[in-house]
């Protein structure tokens, strides 16, 4: 249901956002903002800022940021419109009324949420008839107790073509009405009504609010597919909803309680009666964007059980592919395999509580099973095979929408990746030979000051690329204008050098050097052209291949860039400490983004 914009900012007006806040978090007044600890992330120093006066709250450890609205949604786990419904009842406004079709739509909603509800009835009541004896039979052997069946509605489609449309009718519930909620459908040539469940158990499945909306239903014997689903419909939308939702947010209540993501209703139905009341699963259909999302907002770090096998293994890397893009400040998944051939139920059964507890405490966070997954069971035995995983492990942080959690999978994975690169290091200096000495190995974190010696070390060998091979540097005479060398005299020596090339783009080495050397650089030609400096960079010595000058030349550029978003980093925290607005924390957001982009240029090209 759409609001009226006037509404929504006359709302967040009326919302103070710091007192709104500061119910949930100790905030102190700092200048025109608040400050305090951040709810979205676990921290011992206050990085959690509200700007009251511009309606929005920013976290400088998480990157968690909005307004009233999207506070009331992620602390409580509400919907856009409950959240806007409970500011504005706190506000005293009325929330402006829907249109007269949407009136219509809720009322035909209505009807067809009881007609659903009285099928569920109808199969309950079976279960318990004598139509349903062999099914009790089933359910029983299965270990399921009568409060289970009763706690989770279970009920009996009878094998009686007819059944539920008879039997609703009498209730004066038109057979039409069954079509419209999904029960029943016209024969091929429309001459009667076919129920969809007969001769299965039936597993009634409730919306966000725990009203019946469909059904799934299991064969007991041979024959015909294992389980079948209500088909979507006005009510239901399989891949919107979760099985068990309602019920497991309200066991969640427990503290003790993890939301368990499973694989199957019997799986969700064992583990209630197991004591592990906060267990969801899909409807039929692997896990979608929407049901993570759904898990999301119940609680940071679902645990979702997989099979231990090949299929589990899949299954995985699809939860990889699809959590990624979706993942936010805080937000996370832990992943736990159960053994070969197991599902929860049938672990349950066989090595009781004990057995799953123990599988579920040796689950893997997200990031873990990225990088294990993209690891492989071996490490790599070559170079060439080390920079396809690197290539592979950033390709995968890349395809995180959120800019700061990709930020720290892409530090996350590197480490890793560099850690289980070490034992081969000696080879792998001498493939990066060339290269500057020392950037490899360092993990990717802005914070970190280049080191002195390292700066001077690259300005020199940059300007032995420029003397030695000017033609190159002549295609790229602006960009090495631009950049900024720290050691003065080495910046003026550059300035020269640019000078001269840009007078004289004919020029060739020896006479760009005699030139320089008539302009009083004796001295730094000696220091630069060197053996010292060839020798910690090929691309520098007057022999380097053309594509090992290009190579260098694109090097040195990447690295300066980096070096100066790193400058602008700092610079633009300072403003976003002095003045917090939506301008200074867009160009801190803007120089983030080109420090990454300066990152993924450099390695780019550390990958052959
Ligand atoms: P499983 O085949 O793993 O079954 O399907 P299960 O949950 O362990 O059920 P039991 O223990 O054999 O009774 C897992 C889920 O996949 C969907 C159902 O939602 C099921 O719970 N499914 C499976 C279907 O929709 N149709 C099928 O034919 C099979
Ligand atoms: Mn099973």
């Amino acid at each position: 249901m759409s609001l009226p914009q006037g509404f929504l900012d006359e709302l967040r007006a009326r919302v103070g956002l710091a007192a709104l806040i500061g119910r949930r978090v100790r905030l102190q007044r700092k200048g025109r903002e608040h400050s305090g600890l951040c709810p979205f992330h676990n921290e011992k120093t206050p990085s959690f800022t509200v700007n009251e006066a511009k309606g929005f709250y920013h976290c400088f450890g998480c990157g968690a940021h909005g307004d009233a609205f999207s506070f009331v949604m992620q602390t409580e786990g509400l919907s856009f419109q409950d959240a806007v419904e409970r500011l504005a009842g706190e506000a005293g406004m009325e929330v402006p009324k829907p249109t007269l079709e949407a009136k219509a739509a809720a009322a035909r909603q209505a009807s067809l949420l009881e007609v659903v509800e009285a099928a569920c009835q109808v199969f309950e009541r079976a279960l318990r008839s004598s139509d349903g004896a062999e099914a009790r039979n089933y359910l029983e052997r299965r270990g399921l107790s009568g409060r289970t069946v009763a706690r989770f509605r279970l009920g009996f489609a009878p094998d009686r073509r007819g059944f539920l449309v008879e039997t609703l009718r009498a209730e004066g519930i038109k057979p039409q009405q069954l079509v419209e909620a999904g029960l029943a459908k016209q024969d091929e040539d429309g001459s009667r009504l076919r129920e969809y469940f007969f001769g299965r158990i039936v597993f009634p499945i409730a919306d966000r609010r725990g009203r019946i909306v469909a059904f799934g239903g299991r064969r007991m014997g041979e024959g015909g597919p294992k389980y079948l689903n209500s088909p979507d419909g006005p009510l239901f939308h399989k891949g919107e909803l979760l099985y068990n939702l309602k019920a497991a947010q309200e066991g969640l209540r427990d503290a003790k309680q993890r939301l368990l993501m499973v694989e199957g209703y019997m799986d969700v139905i064992a583990l209630a009666q197991a004591g592990f009341d906060a267990a969801v699963a899909p409807l039929g259909t692997a896990m979608t964007e929407t049901q993570l999302a759904l898990a999301w907002r119940l609680v940071d770090e679902p645990l979702i059980c997989l099979d231990g096998d090949e299929a589990g293994r899949r299954a995985a890397s699809r939860l990889i592919e699809r959590a990624l893009p979706q993942l936010d400040p805080g937000k996370s998944l832990d992943i736990a395999f159960l053994p070969e051939g197991e599902d929860p139920d049938s672990l349950l059964r066989s090595g009781g509580p004990a057995a799953l507890k123990a599988r579920l405490e040796a689950s893997l966070p997200l990031a873990e099973l990225v990088w294990q997954e993209a690891l492989g069971p071996i490490p790599p035995a070559t170079p060439e095979r080390w920079a396809a995983l690197k290539a592979k492990l950033l390709g995968l942080a890349n395809g995180i929408g959120n800019a700061s959690v990709q930020e720290s999978y892409r530090a996350f994975l590197m480490d890793r990746y560099y850690v289980a690169r070490r034992p081969q290091r000696s080879f792998s200096k001498q493939a990066h030979r060339g290269a500057f000495q020392g950037r490899e190995e360092q993990a990717p974190d802005h914070k970190k000051p280049d080191l002195e010696g390292q700066r001077r070390r690259q300005e020199r060998e940059c300007l032995a690329i420029l003397l030695n091979h000017p033609a190159f540097a002549s295609l790229h005479l602006e960009e090495l204008a631009n950049l900024e060398f720290q050691v003065t005299e080495l910046e003026r020596f550059k300035a020269s050098v640019i000078d001269c090339l840009a007078t004289g783009p004919e020029l060739d080495s020896a006479a760009l050097r005699r030139q320089l050397t008539s302009l009083g650089y004796a001295a730094l030609l000696d220091q630069v052209l060197s053996s010292a400096v060839y020798a910690l960079c090929a691309a520098a010595r007057p022999g380097a291949s053309e594509e090992q000058v290009e190579r260098m030349l694109e090097t040195v550029l990447a690295d300066f860039a980096k070096a100066r978003a790193v400058e602008a980093i700092r610079e633009a925290e300072t403003q976003v400490a002095e003045d917090l607005s939506e301008e200074t924390l867009a160009s801190l957001e803007a120089a983030k983004r080109d420090y990454e982009a300066a990152e993924r240029r450099l390695l780019a090209l550390a990958i052959p």
